[in-house]
Protein backbone atom coordinates (compact mmCIF):
# COMPACT_ATOMS: atom_id res chain seq x y z
CA UNK A 1 0.00 0.00 0.00
CA UNK A 2 1.62 3.31 -0.79
CA UNK A 3 0.23 5.19 2.21
CA UNK A 4 0.38 4.86 5.51
CA UNK A 5 -2.34 3.41 8.26
CA UNK A 6 -2.54 3.52 12.42
CA UNK A 7 -0.51 0.57 12.23
CA UNK A 8 1.72 0.18 9.09
CA UNK A 9 4.42 2.42 6.81
CA UNK A 10 2.89 2.66 3.50
CA UNK A 11 5.79 2.57 0.62
CA UNK A 12 6.13 6.10 0.17
CA UNK A 13 7.18 6.34 3.98
CA UNK A 14 9.45 3.38 3.99
CA UNK A 15 10.99 4.68 0.56
CA UNK A 16 11.63 8.30 1.92
CA UNK A 17 12.96 6.37 5.27
CA UNK A 18 15.43 4.50 4.10
CA UNK A 19 16.58 6.85 1.54
CA UNK A 20 17.04 9.63 4.12
CA UNK A 21 19.16 7.32 6.31
CA UNK A 22 21.32 6.26 3.48
CA UNK A 23 21.93 9.77 2.38
CA UNK A 24 22.62 11.48 5.83
CA UNK A 25 24.78 8.29 6.65
CA UNK A 26 27.01 9.01 3.82
CA UNK A 27 26.91 12.39 4.26
CA UNK A 28 27.89 11.94 8.21
CA UNK A 29 30.61 10.02 7.03
CA UNK A 30 31.61 12.92 4.54
CA UNK A 31 31.58 15.93 7.10
CA UNK A 32 33.43 14.16 9.75
CA UNK A 33 36.39 12.59 6.91
CA UNK A 34 36.45 16.25 5.14
CA UNK A 35 36.68 18.07 8.40
CA UNK A 36 40.01 16.00 9.74
CA UNK A 37 41.69 16.38 6.55
CA UNK A 38 44.91 18.15 6.62
CA UNK A 39 45.10 21.41 4.68
CA UNK A 40 48.24 19.93 2.87
CA UNK A 41 45.64 17.78 1.45
CA UNK A 42 43.62 20.83 0.18
CA UNK A 43 42.64 18.95 -3.56
CA UNK A 44 40.92 16.31 -1.57
CA UNK A 45 39.52 18.37 1.34
CA UNK A 46 37.72 20.79 -1.65
CA UNK A 47 36.29 17.49 -3.60
CA UNK A 48 34.88 15.98 -0.30
CA UNK A 49 33.60 19.30 1.39
CA UNK A 50 31.81 19.90 -2.56
CA UNK A 51 30.25 16.94 -2.40
CA UNK A 52 29.47 17.02 1.24
CA UNK A 53 28.01 20.09 0.40
CA UNK A 54 26.05 19.25 -2.79
CA UNK A 55 24.71 15.95 -0.92
CA UNK A 56 23.93 17.71 1.95
CA UNK A 57 21.46 20.03 -0.06
CA UNK A 58 19.84 16.37 -1.55
CA UNK A 59 19.16 15.60 2.01
CA UNK A 60 17.43 18.48 2.42
CA UNK A 61 15.14 18.19 -0.32
CA UNK A 62 14.50 14.44 0.30
CA UNK A 63 13.92 15.75 3.95
CA UNK A 64 11.18 18.15 3.16
CA UNK A 65 9.64 15.77 0.68
CA UNK A 66 9.44 13.30 3.66
CA UNK A 67 8.10 15.83 6.19
CA UNK A 68 5.12 17.29 3.96
CA UNK A 69 4.25 13.52 3.02
CA UNK A 70 4.21 12.79 7.15
CA UNK A 71 2.25 15.65 7.60
CA UNK A 72 -0.60 14.32 5.93
CA UNK A 73 -0.20 11.05 6.63
CA UNK A 74 -1.70 9.00 9.83
CA UNK A 75 1.12 8.71 11.68
CA UNK A 76 1.35 4.70 13.40
CA UNK A 77 0.69 4.28 16.86
CA UNK A 78 3.37 3.38 18.80
CA UNK A 79 3.66 -0.65 19.61
CA UNK A 80 3.92 -0.42 23.89
CA UNK A 81 2.14 2.31 24.58
CA UNK A 82 2.34 0.19 27.96
CA UNK A 83 5.80 1.06 28.40
CA UNK A 84 5.61 5.05 28.79
CA UNK A 85 9.78 6.09 29.12
CA UNK A 86 10.34 3.77 26.20
CA UNK A 87 7.37 5.34 24.33
CA UNK A 88 8.56 8.95 25.79
CA UNK A 89 12.08 8.71 24.23
CA UNK A 90 11.29 6.73 21.12
CA UNK A 91 9.32 9.41 20.01
CA UNK A 92 11.23 12.44 21.32
CA UNK A 93 14.17 11.38 19.48
CA UNK A 94 11.80 11.10 16.02
CA UNK A 95 10.86 14.56 16.92
CA UNK A 96 15.07 15.42 17.18
CA UNK A 97 15.92 13.45 13.81
CA UNK A 98 13.31 15.37 11.70
CA UNK A 99 14.45 19.16 13.32
CA UNK A 100 17.92 17.83 12.58
CA UNK A 101 16.75 16.67 8.81
CA UNK A 102 16.31 20.61 8.22
CA UNK A 103 18.39 22.09 10.38
CA UNK A 104 21.44 20.60 9.97
CA UNK A 105 21.75 21.46 6.24
CA UNK A 106 20.18 25.00 6.68
CA UNK A 107 22.52 25.81 9.06
CA UNK A 108 25.77 24.04 6.48
CA UNK A 109 24.10 25.97 3.57
CA UNK A 110 23.85 29.58 5.76
CA UNK A 111 27.74 29.01 6.51
CA UNK A 112 28.51 28.39 3.19
CA UNK A 113 26.05 31.21 1.49
CA UNK A 114 28.47 33.66 4.20
CA UNK A 115 31.76 33.22 2.75
CA UNK A 116 33.29 33.54 -0.28
CA UNK A 117 33.75 29.66 -0.20
CA UNK A 118 36.51 27.30 -1.53
CA UNK A 119 34.15 24.20 -2.12
CA UNK A 120 31.61 25.45 -4.32
CA UNK A 121 28.32 23.31 -4.10
CA UNK A 122 28.08 21.17 -7.52
CA UNK A 123 25.22 22.63 -9.37
CA UNK A 124 24.37 25.72 -11.59
CA UNK A 125 21.98 27.75 -8.85
CA UNK A 126 24.61 29.69 -7.56
CA UNK A 127 26.55 30.09 -4.77
CA UNK A 128 24.91 32.15 -2.35
CA UNK A 129 21.32 32.49 -0.23
CA UNK A 130 18.49 35.14 -0.01
CA UNK A 131 18.80 37.60 2.97
CA UNK A 132 22.17 35.80 3.57
CA UNK A 133 24.71 38.76 3.83
CA UNK A 134 28.63 37.60 3.34
CA UNK A 135 29.88 38.06 6.93
CA UNK A 136 32.63 36.09 8.81
CA UNK A 137 31.12 36.37 11.48
CA UNK A 138 27.71 34.97 10.72
CA UNK A 139 29.54 31.65 8.86
CA UNK A 140 31.46 31.54 11.83
CA UNK A 141 28.85 31.25 13.96
CA UNK A 142 26.46 28.91 11.50
CA UNK A 143 30.21 26.55 11.40
CA UNK A 144 29.67 26.28 14.97
CA UNK A 145 25.82 25.43 15.06
CA UNK A 146 25.98 23.35 12.36
CA UNK A 147 28.86 21.14 13.93
CA UNK A 148 26.29 20.95 17.16
CA UNK A 149 23.51 20.14 15.35
CA UNK A 150 25.33 17.70 13.43
CA UNK A 151 26.52 15.94 16.37
CA UNK A 152 23.14 15.98 18.01
CA UNK A 153 21.51 14.32 14.83
CA UNK A 154 24.44 11.61 15.31
CA UNK A 155 23.64 10.71 18.96
CA UNK A 156 19.94 10.77 18.06
CA UNK A 157 20.90 8.59 15.46
CA UNK A 158 23.28 5.92 17.68
CA UNK A 159 20.08 5.91 20.16
CA UNK A 160 17.34 5.45 17.47
CA UNK A 161 19.35 2.54 15.78
CA UNK A 162 19.86 0.64 19.11
CA UNK A 163 16.24 0.96 20.18
CA UNK A 164 15.37 -0.58 16.19
CA UNK A 165 17.83 -3.15 17.32
CA UNK A 166 17.01 -3.75 21.00
CA UNK A 167 13.34 -4.23 19.19
CA UNK A 168 14.53 -6.75 16.65
CA UNK A 169 17.11 -8.86 19.11
CA UNK A 170 15.75 -8.28 22.58
CA UNK A 171 12.04 -7.94 22.03
CA UNK A 172 11.62 -9.72 18.71
CA UNK A 173 8.44 -7.71 17.89
CA UNK A 174 6.85 -6.32 14.67
CA UNK A 175 8.58 -2.30 14.91
CA UNK A 176 11.67 -3.17 12.34
CA UNK A 177 9.17 -5.17 10.33
CA UNK A 178 7.41 -2.46 10.05
CA UNK A 179 9.64 -0.11 8.91
CA UNK A 180 11.17 -2.80 6.56
CA UNK A 181 8.77 -4.73 5.42
CA UNK A 182 5.57 -2.90 5.88
CA UNK A 183 3.72 -5.17 8.11
CA UNK A 184 1.27 -3.79 10.43
CA UNK A 185 2.30 -3.68 14.20
CA UNK A 186 0.56 -2.01 17.86
CA UNK A 187 -3.39 -2.00 18.01
CA UNK A 188 -3.36 0.66 20.46
CA UNK A 189 -5.94 3.18 20.20
CA UNK A 190 -4.13 6.89 18.71
CA UNK A 191 -3.68 8.88 21.46
CA UNK A 192 -0.82 12.44 20.99
CA UNK A 193 1.07 13.65 23.58
CA UNK A 194 2.76 17.59 23.14
CA UNK A 195 5.72 15.98 25.42
CA UNK A 196 8.04 14.53 23.33
CA UNK A 197 8.14 17.44 20.73
CA UNK A 198 8.54 19.96 23.64
CA UNK A 199 11.62 17.98 24.99
CA UNK A 200 13.26 18.22 21.37
CA UNK A 201 12.74 21.47 21.82
CA UNK A 202 14.28 21.96 24.60
CA UNK A 203 17.20 19.77 23.15
CA UNK A 204 18.28 22.07 20.50
CA UNK A 205 17.63 25.05 22.72
CA UNK A 206 20.19 23.98 25.53
CA UNK A 207 22.62 22.77 23.18
CA UNK A 208 23.23 26.60 21.51
CA UNK A 209 23.49 27.68 25.09
CA UNK A 210 27.31 28.45 24.95
CA UNK A 211 27.16 29.84 21.15
C1 LIG B 1 20.12 2.97 9.59
C2 LIG B 1 19.46 2.54 10.59
C3 LIG B 1 18.02 2.86 10.90
C4 LIG B 1 17.12 1.94 11.36
C5 LIG B 1 17.39 0.48 11.65
C6 LIG B 1 15.85 2.63 11.55
C7 LIG B 1 14.67 2.03 11.98
C8 LIG B 1 13.46 2.66 12.14
C9 LIG B 1 12.24 2.02 12.56
C10 LIG B 1 12.09 0.52 12.88
C11 LIG B 1 11.27 2.96 12.65
C12 LIG B 1 9.79 2.74 13.03
C13 LIG B 1 9.58 2.96 14.50
C14 LIG B 1 8.14 2.64 14.86
O1 LIG B 1 7.45 1.99 14.10
O2 LIG B 1 7.71 3.07 15.96
C15 LIG B 1 11.86 4.23 12.30
C16 LIG B 1 11.20 5.44 12.28
C17 LIG B 1 11.80 6.64 12.05
N1 LIG B 1 13.11 6.83 11.62
FE1 LIG B 1 14.54 5.39 11.40
N2 LIG B 1 15.99 3.96 11.21
C18 LIG B 1 17.31 4.15 10.81
C19 LIG B 1 17.86 5.33 10.41
C20 LIG B 1 17.23 6.56 10.47
C21 LIG B 1 17.85 7.82 10.14
C22 LIG B 1 19.32 8.00 9.68
C23 LIG B 1 16.91 8.79 10.32
C24 LIG B 1 17.00 10.27 10.16
C25 LIG B 1 18.06 10.96 10.25
C26 LIG B 1 15.67 8.13 10.76
C27 LIG B 1 14.49 8.78 11.07
C28 LIG B 1 13.33 8.18 11.50
C29 LIG B 1 12.12 8.90 11.89
C30 LIG B 1 11.94 10.43 11.91
C31 LIG B 1 11.18 7.94 12.22
C32 LIG B 1 9.74 8.19 12.71
C33 LIG B 1 8.79 8.07 11.59
C34 LIG B 1 7.39 8.50 12.05
O3 LIG B 1 6.72 7.70 12.69
O4 LIG B 1 7.02 9.64 11.74
N3 LIG B 1 15.91 6.78 10.84
N4 LIG B 1 13.20 4.01 11.99
C1 LIG C 1 21.93 16.50 6.29
C2 LIG C 1 22.98 16.99 5.73
C3 LIG C 1 24.29 17.21 6.43
C4 LIG C 1 24.92 16.48 7.42
C5 LIG C 1 24.41 15.22 8.10
C6 LIG C 1 26.16 17.16 7.73
C7 LIG C 1 27.08 16.73 8.66
C8 LIG C 1 28.30 17.32 8.91
C9 LIG C 1 29.28 16.84 9.85
C10 LIG C 1 29.14 15.58 10.72
C11 LIG C 1 30.34 17.69 9.82
C12 LIG C 1 31.60 17.59 10.68
C13 LIG C 1 31.38 18.30 11.99
C14 LIG C 1 32.54 18.14 12.95
O1 LIG C 1 33.25 17.13 12.93
O2 LIG C 1 32.72 19.05 13.76
C15 LIG C 1 30.02 18.74 8.86
C16 LIG C 1 30.84 19.82 8.56
C17 LIG C 1 30.56 20.77 7.60
N1 LIG C 1 29.46 20.81 6.76
FE1 LIG C 1 27.88 19.55 6.84
N2 LIG C 1 26.26 18.28 6.93
C18 LIG C 1 25.15 18.35 6.13
C19 LIG C 1 24.84 19.30 5.18
C20 LIG C 1 25.69 20.36 4.82
C21 LIG C 1 25.38 21.37 3.82
C22 LIG C 1 24.08 21.42 3.01
C23 LIG C 1 26.46 22.21 3.77
C24 LIG C 1 26.67 23.44 2.90
C25 LIG C 1 25.99 23.74 1.81
C26 LIG C 1 27.44 21.74 4.73
C27 LIG C 1 28.66 22.33 4.99
C28 LIG C 1 29.55 21.91 5.94
C29 LIG C 1 30.78 22.63 6.24
C30 LIG C 1 31.28 23.91 5.55
C31 LIG C 1 31.40 21.92 7.29
C32 LIG C 1 32.69 22.28 8.00
C33 LIG C 1 32.31 23.10 9.22
C34 LIG C 1 33.46 23.91 9.70
O3 LIG C 1 33.71 24.94 9.08
O4 LIG C 1 34.07 23.48 10.68
N3 LIG C 1 26.93 20.61 5.36
N4 LIG C 1 28.78 18.48 8.32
Amino acid sequence: MPGNTLHSYGKIARSLHWLTALIILANIALGLVAVRLPMDALDAKVGLFSVHKTLGIAAFTVALIRIAWALIQPRPVPVHPERRIETFLAESVHWVLYAALVLVPLSGWIEHAATEGFAPILWPLGQGLPLVPKSPQLAETMASVHGIFAWLLIGAIAMHVAGALKHAVIDRDGVLARMLRGSPAGDAPARRHRAPALAAVAVFALSLIHI
